[in-house]
């Protein structure tokens, strides 16, 4: 498969080097902040000078403000897109009209990790058995580097929106600091910006006698580029066309 990759960050500079690893080839970068690299992948600033006549898909890891515009740009160039960038999934209505307008293709997940992917799944069972307790309070936080522009993550929204729609009791999610107790009906999730922290989301299940405590830790970026990868595959395998998550994805395995 050759790759273009959309961003060309931490996320993209690791996706290279598994797609390389697993002997795919990178086609393009696009990034308005990227030099020259060394091995002369040809490099665009934007995706409108970009050539994507080798790619077979595109992988976009940029920033929240960019991202729909990105994905209409490849959509309108019929290049299929794995989007892993957060902070733009309020505005993934207008995004699907134009990629099912365009008969493209877009995956996003708010993580690509399997394993995080996996603890969702675990961490959703819990919360059923806990939902017929009710001495059991529930809630969480997550961590991230201090360069994270948005909060709380995309994960972190995932995992706390899963767990609230199975807990009768809870009614909504509070993200931010609470200067008052927090009331039976609210599950409460902050977020933590501290240093270089790949990613870490923890779900608590509480009682007067225990603490049940559920968390992924991410360890570096490898998890989130391989799944990435994989999700392009899957894409242009059966030259799927639509809006996927990487639900649809896993499906075919779990
Ligand atoms: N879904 C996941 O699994 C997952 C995992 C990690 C990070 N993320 C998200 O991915 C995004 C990128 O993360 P990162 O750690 O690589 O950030 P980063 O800041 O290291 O890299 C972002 C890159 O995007 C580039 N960029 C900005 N505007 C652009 C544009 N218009 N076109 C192309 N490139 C552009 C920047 O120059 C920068 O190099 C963030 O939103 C982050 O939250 C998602």
């Amino acid at each position: 498969m050759k790759i273009a990759l959309i961003g060309y960050g931490k996320m993209g500079r690791m996706i290279e080097q598994i797609a390389r690893d697993q002997g795919h080839a990178i086609a393009v970068i696009v990034d308005p902040f990227a030099g020259n690299t060394a091995d002369g992948i040809p490099v665009s600033k934007t995706i409108a000078e970009a050539n994507f006549d080798s790619a077979d898909a595109a992988i976009e890891f940029t920033v929240p403000a960019t991202a729909c515009e990105n994905i209409t740009a490849l959509a309108q160039r019929k290049i299929p897109v794995v989007v892993g960038t957060t902070g733009w999934h309020d505005k993934l209505d207008e995004v699907r009209k134009v990629v099912e307008a365009e008969d493209s293709a877009l995956l996003w997940s708010s993580n690509f990790s399997i394993g995080v992917n996996l603890f969702y799944r675990i961490a959703w069972h819990a919360a059923e058995l806990f939902n017929k307790f009710n001495e059991y309070d529930i809630g969480g936080f997550e961590a991230h580097h201090n360069k994270k522009l948005d909060s709380p993550s995309g994960t972190a929204k995932t995992l706390a929106e899963g767990a609230l729609s199975r807990i009768d009791r809870k009614k909504k999610i509070v993200w931010d600091t609470l200067n008052r107790k927090p009331s039976e009906d609210e599950l409460h999730f902050p977020s933590l910006r501290i240093g270089s922290v790949p990613g870490t989301h923890s779900l608590f299940f509480d009682s007067q006698a225990d603490t049940i405590e559920i968390t992924h830790t991410a360890r570096n970026r490898e998890g989130f580029a391989s799944g990435a990868v994989l999700a392009a595959q899957w894409l242009t395998a059966k030259k799927r066309r639509g809006v996927f998550t990487i639900d649809d994805m896993l499906k075919e395995y779990v």
